[in-house]
């Protein structure tokens, strides 16, 4: 089918109607015998204007857990069924590629982890997985606790002068500041500065988003991709971001050679517990490119996602005061006045409940995106190889057949003292990280910097959103964005705590507040 689907696509693109198309191709795509898959079709005027995954939960409730939608010459699978999720993730995986997502992000990542497939990404997987290691975790707690504290401090400001804050936007920054550190031992300062590598980074970010929504691959016309100022614009800002990566990558090769280090399961160098330090420390052989790619995936992975998953949990916050409350006592009686502690992420289990239910109502991405390699069969349907899926993690989390009251935010719809809820005991109804091979690398590091970030930030102030803020809509790119931010007006629960110096202390995991 690959050949008549491409003369398809082919006639469609120099404007022959689609019905007619249909009509043409029906004989090539063979007859009914077997059960065809439900068809959304004239769906399609409901995406305007709304963020895509709407829509789609909408035609989930009348199609079901599988359903095509086509758009155009384009077509896609919709997928909302727990088991079949299962199926393309976890049991077949191997029958799947990341498809169009590696095809829109190659500008940015290359082979990266996220969007590599096959041989490239078992070595990269085999080689990264690793470095995220308990020690590693542990000092990341501890530079959460440490940028989590700068954020206080802009909103302590804030506080004082009576000043609203943008928070989603402070979200974003805090966020970047601990992924650089986290994964290259690099200081974007963010929070603080905006310099020409911070804007760079958000330049190449939205590029990405942007083209993960564009009807339209304007980037790929000839001629016009070079002239216009857009695209000028994100390739010196493309280029920036990978000279400063290569950069970062030298000094560390000359820092570990440097060092008389002895590689072992859990190293790492306290000075920099980086990902990239223990690779080089590791001897990962591989190319310079290789590695920028990795290194950008991860800044990426790491970045808008925490950011988003803080954005929508302080926006449930401000119309849960109930929630808030409990959440606050437990942070009082758990962390007190010092650092959060890796030893004390056991102890928030309610702070970690707000967190997954966050990522149930709010998931980053709201869907994920497969390719089919082969023939296969999903629930009683077979399908063709080359089919692009969409599994919308939006449906799954807010099916009404799968959770009890699905759009009420409960944290406790998982007992506080039971285990944090997965993919796996949650039988594929909740995919906050994804599941099976090519599952989250940093779900553990990203449920502890939102707990943590979470916990510094109520456990100082309050939160509400701002009079006169513009009403917080949804929008997406690769992460659920608000239309206009989250404008709150931030007040401080009592006086302020021991106010910690601007300077960094050392990492450790001793986590005092010195
Ligand atoms: C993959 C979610 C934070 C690194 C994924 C996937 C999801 C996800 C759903 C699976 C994508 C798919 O199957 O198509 C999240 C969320 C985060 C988060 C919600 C924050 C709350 C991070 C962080 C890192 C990271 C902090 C890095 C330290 C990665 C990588 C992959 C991945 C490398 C690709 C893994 C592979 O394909 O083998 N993430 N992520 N993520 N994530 Fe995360």
């Amino acid at each position: 089918s690959g050949f008549p689907a491409s003369l398809k696509n082919g006639l469609s693109k120099l404007g022959i109607p689609n019905e007619i198309l249909n009509v043409l191709f029906s004989w090539v795509v063979g007859n009914q015998d077997y059960p065809k898959i439900p068809e959304a079709k004239g769906a399609l005027n409901a995406i305007r204007n709304e963020p895509f995954f709407i829509p789609l939960y909408e035609l989930y409730l009348t199609y079901g857990g599988i359903f095509r939608l086509t758009f155009g010459p384009k077509s896609f699978l919709i997928v909302s069924d727990p088991s079949i999720a299962k199926h393309i993730l976890k049991d077949n995986s191997k029958f799947y590629s990341k498809g169009i997502l590696a095809e829109i992000l190659d500008f940015v990542m290359g082979k990266g982890l996220i969007p590599a497939d096959g041989e490239i990404w078992r070595v990269r997987r085999r080689a990264i997985v690793p470095a995220l290691h308990q020690k590693y975790v542990a000092a990341m707690v501890n530079l959460f606790g440490q940028a989590s504290d700068r954020l206080c401090q802009k909103l302590d400001a804030a506080a004082s002068d009576g000043e609203d804050v943008e928070m989603e936007s402070l979200f974003s920054r805090l966020t970047l500041d601990i992924i650089g550190r986290a994964v290259f031992n690099y200081e974007f300062d963010s929070l603080t500065n905006d310099t020409g590598i911070v804007e760079a980074v958000y330049t190449v970010l939205r590029e990405a988003e942007d083209r993960s929504v564009a009807p339209i691959p304007t980037w790929e016309i000839p001629i016009w991709k070079d002239i216009s100022p857009r695209q000028k614009k994100v390739n010196a800002a493309l280029k920036l971001v990978n000279e400063t990566l290569d950069s970062l990558i030298d000094i560390c090769k000359r820092l570990v050679e440097q060092e008389d280090l002895q590689f072992h399961e859990e190293y790492m160098n306290d000075e920099d517990p980086s990902i990239l330090h223990f690779l080089l420390a590791s001897g990962d052989d591989v190319s310079s490119k290789q590695l920028r790619d990795d290194l950008m995936t991860m800044l990426i992975a790491g970045h808008e996602t925490s950011a988003a998953v803080l954005t929508w949990t302080f926006y449930i916050l401000s119309q849960e005061p109930g929630a808030m409350a409990k959440l606050q006592n437990e942070v009082d009686s758990v962390i007190g006045d010092r650092y959060p502690t890796i030893e004390d992420m056991k102890k928030l289990k309610y702070t970690t409940r707000v967190i997954n239910e966050s990522l149930r109502l709010y998931p980053q991405p709201p869907v994920l995106i497969r390719r089919s390699l082969e023939k296969d069969v999903l629930g009683k349907y077979p399908i063709r190889s080359g089919e692009d899926i969409f599994i919308s993690v939006w449906s799954l989390h807010r099916s009404p057949h799968l959770w009890d009251e699905a759009e009420k935010f409960n944290p406790e719809r998982w007992p506080l003292d039971g285990p944090n809820p997965n993919e796996t005991n949650q039988n594929f109804c909740y995919l906050p990280f994804g599941g099976g091979p090519r599952k989250c690398v940093g779900d553990m590091f990203a449920t502890f910097e939102t707990v943590v970030a979470v916990a510094m930030l109520v456990r100082r102030f309050d939160f509400q959103i701002a009079v006169g803020a513009p009403p917080v809509k949804m929008t997406t790119g690769a992460t659920i964005h608000t239309t206009e931010g989250l404008k709150m007006t931030v007040t401080r629960r009592t006086k302020p705590l021991i106010v910690p110096t601007l300077e960094m202390p050392a990492l450790n995991t001793s986590g005092s507040m010195g």
